[in-house]
């Protein structure tokens, strides 16, 4: 059944393939950015009566509200809310300049909270819908070097979703997934904030010149892939026979990161219960 699905980040990478792919299966996009006049023309003219594009800088709230409204107007209510648009700082902790770090939570945390929070009411009000977060492997928590910014604004975000769904009544019948792709091929890596090595981390035997150079030589997984996945747990319906698709690991890498992470916390919990205990 067609849906309208509402995307922000939609000028590039997986929130750009994101649209593609709903429009193909028939769904009635709103594909939001920051820079409208820089959609592709091409799918404007060909979807004519299922695309519309509306201008969302997702740090901007009263931007939030009017992008959501403006779809509403448009077509008549809003299915899934897509919260994809990301940026991304990269560098050594102890040399972050703070108003990277800053920017990060701007755009990553503080942003998709600006989105979530504008979306409860409204879904709430037409009866339900799915508000679908675009997080990160590193959003389960474990990290990764040089994006310790990233993954702690992720992992806030993730934690936040966490909290507000209990915080939910289930006859609201709004539901909150989460996506957790590993690495795929977009313009990320291109728009990304890059502080360079300094010493002590650039000399030639310290572990992170060696991390740098296989990041970047690292293989990244198909976008458009990644979006016909994406797309399709966003339209699961929920069913008392399967589990709750509440999250998704995306991509083999991610798989393998959040496996690691969970054994790694398991063997911690284990390793240590009887210390632990003596405090109770
Ligand atoms: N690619 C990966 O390997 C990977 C891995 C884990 C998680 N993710 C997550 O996937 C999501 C999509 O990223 P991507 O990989 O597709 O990268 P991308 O090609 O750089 O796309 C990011 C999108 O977010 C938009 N954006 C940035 N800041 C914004 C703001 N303040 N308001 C509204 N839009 C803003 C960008 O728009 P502009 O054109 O205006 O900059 C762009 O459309 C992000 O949340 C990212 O963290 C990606």
């Amino acid at each position: 059944m067609s849906k309208v699905i509402f995307i922000t980040g939609s000028s590039s990478g997986l929130g750009l393939e994101l649209v593609k792919a709903a429009l193909s299966q028939g769904h009635r996009v709103a594909a939001t950015l920051r820079q409208p006049k820089d959609f592709p023309q091409s799918l404007l003219t060909e979807h004519a009566d299922s695309l519309k594009t509306f201008p969302l800088d997702v740090t901007n709230k009263d931007q939030v509200d009017s992008a959501l409204k403006a779809t509403v107007e448009a077509f008549g209510k809003i299915d899934i809310i897509v919260n994809n648009a990301g940026w991304t700082v990269m560098g050594e902790f102890e040399t972050m300049p703070e108003d990277l770090a800053r920017k990060q939570f701007e755009t990553v945390f503080w942003g998709t909270i600006n989105v979530l929070k504008e979306s409860i009411p409204l879904l709430r009000k037409q009866g339900g819908g799915k508000i679908v977060t675009v997080s990160s492997m590193v959003g389960l928590g474990g990290g990764l070097p040089l994006l310790s910014f990233f993954a702690a604004a992720k992992s806030g975000v993730e934690a936040v979703i966490d909290s507000v769904q209990a915080e939910m009544s289930p006859d609201w019948n709004i539901e909150l997934r989460v996506v957790e792709p590993g690495g795929f091929k977009t313009e990320a890596m291109n728009k990304a904030g890059f502080v360079p090595p300094v010493a002590p981390y650039n000399a030639p035997d310290h572990p992170m010149t060696h991390f740098r150079n296989s990041f970047a030589g690292g293989t990244l997984g198909d976008a458009s892939k990644a979006a016909q996945t994406i797309l399709k747990f966003s339209s699961l319906e929920a069913s008392p026979d399967v589990a709750k698709p509440a999250r998704l690991v995306i991509g083999q890498d991610g798989i393998g990161y959040v496996d690691a992470r969970l054994d790694g916390l398991k063997k911690q919990l284990a390793a240590w219960k009887d210390l632990a205990a003596e405090a109770s």
